[in-house]
């Protein structure tokens, strides 16, 4: 039973209803997603640093940090097709030879040890069975004293055991990765020093709806038509392509929800 009555919840709100959603409706101020580029840049590493974007994908950001700051990269990704989207990225943006991709597993990084100054990994932590192992890889390419950035999402205690358990399923994610008690005892049993953690929580979905792109409120209606018209979609665009955009779609609401904790990571490789 609440210990609320109906009466108190349907009374006149204690502030008048216009300043009540002045208050709000007003920013927070949330940062846009280009903060993990800042963030990166105040790492300081020299142009010419040799960088690793590990699970790169399309290469559009390991190109974007060489852009920036004149760094060399190396993307390494698991999904031969994403590779080979890479090399045409970094060919239209006329970056041969200043940025490689490489197919490859980052459990078991197919390169040399001790020769990147930084690895940038973004939004891929919660995929590999072996977490631990991953991060060992990430500190046996690094040089000493090598930086490490990593923006992950992991689940707060809003995310109900059911939502959790088809999410994941769906998603091909690992449930432990989703701890950040997890990941930083890997990270201290590789030998990093964590510098920093930035709960970057739902600001950048937050930033997405205040300039208009509005991401989440598409996925948030999105959602709507794909529960409402499930069985037409899936006759047109096959089962696995549904489920993986419902559960996308699932994760953006869910990091507006506070159920998911998109966390940026930076820390240093012990000498
Ligand atoms: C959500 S995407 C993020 C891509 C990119 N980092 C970005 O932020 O746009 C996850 C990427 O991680 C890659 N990936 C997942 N597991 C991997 C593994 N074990 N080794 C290498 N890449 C992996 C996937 O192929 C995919 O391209």
């Amino acid at each position: 039973m609440s210990s609320r009555t109906v009466a108190e919840v349907y009374r006149e709100t204690a502030v008048p209803e216009e300043a009540f959603d002045a208050l709000i409706n007003r920013s927070l101020q949330p940062r846009p997603a280009t903060m993990l580029y800042d963030k990166m840049g105040t790492l300081g590493l020299a142009p010419g640093s040799l960088v690793l974007d590990a699970g790169c994908r399309d290469a559009k950001h390991t190109c974007e940090l060489v852009a920036r700051f004149g760094y060399r990269a190396v993307g390494v990704d698991l999904v031969e097709p994403n590779v080979v989207n890479a090399q045409r990225v970094i060919a239209e943006r006329g970056m041969v030879g200043r940025v490689t991709a490489v197919q490859g597993d980052i459990q078991d990084l197919p390169l040399p040890s001790g020769v990147f100054t930084a690895v940038w990994c973004r939004d891929v932590l919660v995929h590999p069975p072996k977490l631990h192992q991953t991060l060992a890889e990430f500190a046996r390419v690094l040089q000493p004293g090598g930086r490490l950035l990593i923006y992950v999402t992991l689940a707060t205690d809003k995310l109900e055991p059911l939502e959790a358990q088809w999410l994941f399923e769906t998603l091909v994610i690992t449930p432990q990765n989703m701890s950040h008690a997890y990941l930083e005892a890997g990270l201290h049993q590789a030998g990093f020093v964590i510098d920093q953690i930035d709960q970057v929580d739902s600001e950048w979905r937050e930033h997405w709806e205040e300039d208009g792109t509005c991401l989440t409120s598409q996925q948030l209606l999105r959602l709507a038509r794909l529960r409402r018209n499930r069985d037409a979609l899936i006759a047109q665009v096959g089962e696995l392509d549904y489920l993986v955009e419902l559960a996308d779609c699932h994760w953006g609401v869910y990091q507006m929800l506070g159920k998911l904790c998109p966390t940026v990571y930076v820390a240093t490789k012990c000498v």
